[in-house]
């Protein structure tokens, strides 16, 4: 048996059943889950392509790939061919497969941010691979090391890492032959500061090699349910993931990835959903400040990356006593023991209600 750690969620249960006695109802602000409408437009795309007897692409539609490529270029200046992409079934999936599907077993590490969405850890000890949580590559010496985790703007904290960061990753991981996968699923999601992808030539310098970028359309897109991913980047990688892929039956379903590329061609949703979130963020941010929370990093995702300077779980659990639940530090980390994450994908209705709880 693998050795799995517990799933973080579940010791939140005690504290979300505190949070759901309050009279006015949960708010639950603990997971980044989307609450508002799938695009009338998607859902036209889904329903059209229902009729889909046969087994889908595993590579995915050329329309798919190429409405893939050309939001890429269009909306973050990445110049890459639609041969170069591969449909996933929600991002989750590749973060949890890909030390596997790169063929990276036992005795190697797998580097990934110290403060970090939980999967990459798993993902590594799904292969039999060792999970090595760090932020300073330097420190690893000569060592070759097969795969490198990047996630900018990061869940937990909302930091964005500058494209002269992420050249630094690059050379890095160029001279240790090590692949850098980078998840930038949070990459439409700027505030105060605008995410650069991977891919961006001010970063990898116009080559794509050893270079994976991961996206998502659960949040950009509020398409969580249909599970609709990709990945993109160093041709060579692409074609090894997509041959394991067909052999193990990793294909995405036809009408999804019919509605996916109607979603990736259409901006208009985006922006309107980021107004949701933007005015959600500024109706939440000054309301934990006045009830003595710090707001860290935070400049660009779905998350408020706060502390009171307290435990984490008492901070939770102070919250949780006026009914809204949020995601204790440590749950991404040890070094988040003494933050909270607090989600900004609750209804207006709900995000108002915590307002007027933590005044
Ligand atoms: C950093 C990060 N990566 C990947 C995912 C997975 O997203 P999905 O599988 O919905 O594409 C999430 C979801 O919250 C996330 O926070």
């Amino acid at each position: 048996m693998i050795g799995l750690p517990d799933f973080p969620w579940d010791r939140l249960t005690p504290l979300k059943t505190l949070a759901g006695e309050h009279p006015g109802g949960i708010v639950d602000l603990s997971v980044g889950t989307p609450v508002d409408p799938v695009p009338a437009v998607v859902r036209q795309a889904l329903a059209d392509a229902s009729d889909s007897p046969g087994y889908p692409p595993t590579y995915g539609t050329e329309r798919l790939r190429s409405a893939a490529a050309g939001w890429l270029r269009r909306g973050h200046g990445v110049t890459l061919d639609q041969a170069n992409v591969l449909p996933l079934i929600g991002s989750k999936e590749l973060v949890a497969w890909l030390p596997t599907l790169l063929g990276i077993g036992p005795g190697r590490r797998v580097i990934l941010p110290e403060l970090a969405y939980p999967t990459y850890d798993v993902g590594a000890r799904l292969a039999g691979a060792e999970p090595y949580a760090t932020d300073g590559l330097t420190a690893l010496g000569p060592e070759r090391v097969p795969l490198v985790w990047v996630n900018s703007p990061s869940n937990p904290t909302g930091r964005v890492l500058p494209a002269e960061h992420l050249r630094k990753v690059v050379s890095w991981a160029r001279e240790h032959g090590a692949v850098v996968a980078s998840d930038e699923c949070y990459i439409e999601l700027g505030w105060e500061e605008q995410p650069v992808s991977i891919l961006h030539p001010d970063v990898c310098g116009g080559s794509h090699e050893g270079l994976l970028a991961v996206h998502s359309l659960s949040k950009r897109s509020n398409l969580a349910g249909y599970r609709a991913g990709f990945v993109a980047g160093d041709p060579a990688l692409i074609q090894r993931l997509l041959e394991v892929r067909k052999h193990a039956g990793m294909l995405m379903p036809a009408p999804v990835q019919a509605a996916m590329a109607v979603a990736l061609d259409d901006d208009a949703h985006v922006i309107e959903q980021r107004a949701r979130y933007a005015a959600r963020r500024a109706a939440l941010r000054p309301a934990l400040e006045a009830a003595g929370w710090r707001v860290d990093h935070s400049t660009a995702g779905l998350y408020l990356w706060a502390s009171n300077g307290m435990d984490c779980w008492k901070q939770a659990r102070i919250l949780a006593e006026n009914g809204i639940l949020v995601a204790p530090g440590d749950f991404y980390g040890k070094a988040g023991s003494a933050h909270i994450r607090i989600a900004v994908t609750a209804s207006d209705e709900r995000i108002s209600a915590a307002v007027r709880r933590l005044q």
